[in-house]
């Protein structure tokens, strides 16, 4: 048993539950190379030396319930390194019975690669949310959205995305920006606007920028290519008197 768990490529641990607080009787050489703790280091001790600080007290409930139950469990758990460095290990448990004694099987996979991702994608979602209110449907082909906070060029890729996705989905012919509560980082890039404007067009919808200062609407104005002239009002009732007046509701 323990040439084969030794010889796995993947990380392995045999524990004793006849033993006060169920020890460690054996690690395999994956474990050490995927954690940094030697088999002495390990042996004789609950493998909860793993967690810390950002380990999810949920899912240690659930271990607990299920080695008390003798059931197998498998879930991911941030667990540290010796070297202090925190990975997602995906972990397996399972009882298993050895010369008609019950021990305790656990392997562990470090899966911080994809989890990072996952952990990623979600700070951007939660940026996007810092960024715009939600987006409202103000009737069924007309939705406005408020920017509020600071833009810079990770946040612009992330309103395009997410704006380009909902007109899509909605299906929405009138798109109202309202910027009044937007602090962009270096004046207001007027080419960033026209950018969505391009984009929303494709997608057969049209922009209004609202919240527009005199100078910024002057500016705006300013462009010769008629192409690329964005409609600008001071306010968000002024727009959508402008598309219902134009659209004859
Ligand atoms: C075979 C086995 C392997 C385990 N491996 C890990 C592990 O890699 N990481 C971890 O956080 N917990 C692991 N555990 C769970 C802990 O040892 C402990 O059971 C868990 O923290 C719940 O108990 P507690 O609430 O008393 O701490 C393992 C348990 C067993 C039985």
């Amino acid at each position: 048993m323990q040439e084969m768990l030794d010889g796995s490529r993947v990380s392995a641990i045999v524990t004793d539950p006849a033993q006060t607080d169920n020890p460690i009787i054996f690690t395999n050489r994956t474990f050490e190379n995927m954690t940094g703790y030697t088999q002495e280091e390990a042996l004789g001790r609950n493998c909860r030396f793993l967690q810390g600080e950002e380990t999810d007290h949920s899912s240690v409930m659930k271990i607990r319930k299920a080695i008390a139950e003798r059931v197998p469990i498998t879930l991911v758990v941030k667990n540290y390194k010796k070297n202090g460095t925190l990975f997602w290990n995906r972990l397996s448990i399972r009882p298993v019975m050895i010369e008609g004694a019950r021990y305790f099987i656990g392997t562990q996979t470090d899966v911080s690669v994809q989890y990072r991702q996952i952990e990623e994608l979600q700070c951007k979602d939660t940026e996007i949310e810092r960024l715009m209110l939600p987006i409202m449907m103000i009737d069924d082909k007309l939705a406005a959205v408020s920017l509020v906070g600071q833009m810079n060029e990770e946040r612009f890729s992330l309103l395009i995305e997410k704006l380009s996705g909902f007109v899509h989905v909605n299906e929405v012919d009138h798109m109202m920006l309202d910027i009044t509560g937007l602090d962009w980082q270096e004046g207001t890039p007027i080419d960033r606007l026209l950018e969505i404007q391009q984009i929303l067009e494709l997608m057969g919808s049209c922009l209004y920028i609202t919240g527009v200062s005199p100078k910024l609407a002057r500016n705006l104005a300013m462009n010769k290519n008629p192409s690329q002239v964005i409609k600008t009002f001071s306010s968000i009732q002024q727009a959508i008197y402008y598309i219902r007046v134009k659209n004859g509701k």
